[in-house]
């Protein structure tokens, strides 16, 4: 129970990661908001938790009346705001070269994963200043924002943008004794990773994530980063502010470029030669 009394908006709270992580705050005696634009299925895992724990708010994070809308009527069911969980994003259209950017295509992605976190950073602030609560705000980044290539380039851009916007916040809300940080995992098999990588399939994706993957023989699950957010929520991280926290097994840290590369034009060649020896 290591958030009890602690009440908590996650956006992006109906899927994926953001549902993990209200069911592990849940767990840990967190009260939890979920903003969503998906009513069905937040409302759905409202109705699984139970009401006394968790509440739905309609909330489209692109609109701030949205998410004003959200954080006061957090204040008013739970009585304060301990942690603001700015998660909801998505990954746009899948495109593969610079070439192919329009308005609209930067726009999209920009307005949910680079304008709603600061509208979340925004209205969290207001409310965790005015009542004087030292409260946790935490954005979801991506590896993307450590490592390069493997995604469009509005996708990767945005999650840039969101790992600056939080270090600069942490920065001024410093004062106020709000920690500020971000958690940047790598690829899970949520529908927003299988959406933007063609795959129709979660084990597909899986596949795909270990083979690449750093660390063998274990695979990054929305669980995972549950258990990430939960750290820096909660007072085991008091003294934590301005981390990007990545939870990638270590695929930021690689680059297997030059020695595939060696494989490929040296490797085989002299295996060759020892074979015809
Ligand atoms: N899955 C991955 O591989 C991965 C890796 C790194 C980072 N992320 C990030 O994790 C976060 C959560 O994604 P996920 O993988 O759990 O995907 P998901 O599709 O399961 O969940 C995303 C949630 O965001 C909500 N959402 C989308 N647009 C919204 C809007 N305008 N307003 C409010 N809610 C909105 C969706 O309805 C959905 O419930 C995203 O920010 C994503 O960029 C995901």
């Amino acid at each position: 129970m290591r958030l009890e009394g602690k009440i908590a908006i996650i956006t992006g709270g109906a899927s994926g990661i953001g549902a993990a992580t209200t069911r592990l705050l849940v767990q840990h005696g967190a009260k939890v908001t979920i903003a969503d634009i998906q009513d069905d299925v937040g409302n759905l895992l409202v109705h699984e938790i139970g009401t006394e724990h968790i509440m739905f708010v309609h909330c489209n994070v692109t609109i701030e009346s949205d998410i004003r809308n959200v954080v006061d009527a957090t204040i008013g069911k739970f009585g304060k705001l301990d942690i603001m969980f700015s998660n909801a994003g998505i990954a746009g259209k899948p495109i593969s070269s610079i070439l192919d950017v329009n308005y609209d295509i930067i726009k999209n992605v920009f307005d949910v994963n680079v304008v709603g976190a600061f509208f979340c950073a925004k209205h969290a602030a207001r409310v965790m200043i005015s009542t004087k609560t030292k409260g946790s705000i935490i954005f979801t980044a991506s590896v993307v924002a450590t490592t390069y290539g493997d995604l469009p380039h509005t996708y990767v851009a945005s999650k840039n943008a969101v790992l600056g916007l939080s270090k600069n916040v942490g920065v001024e809300l410093g004062r106020y004794g709000i920690r500020v940080n971000c958690i940047s995992p790598s690829g899970i098999g949520t529908p927003l990773a299988l959406k933007t990588l063609g795959i129709d399939e979660r084990e597909k994706a899986e596949k795909w994530f270990g083979e690449g993957g750093n660390l063998k023989g274990a695979l990054l699950e929305e669980q995972d980063v549950a258990n990430g957010v939960l750290y820096l929520a909660s007072d085991d991280s008091k003294y934590v502010s301005g981390l990007n926290l990545v939870i990638d097994g270590g695929y930021s840290t690689t680059n297997v470029a030059l020695g595939e590369a060696y494989k490929k034009l040296f490797l085989s060649t002299a295996q060759l030669e020892s074979n015809n020896k």
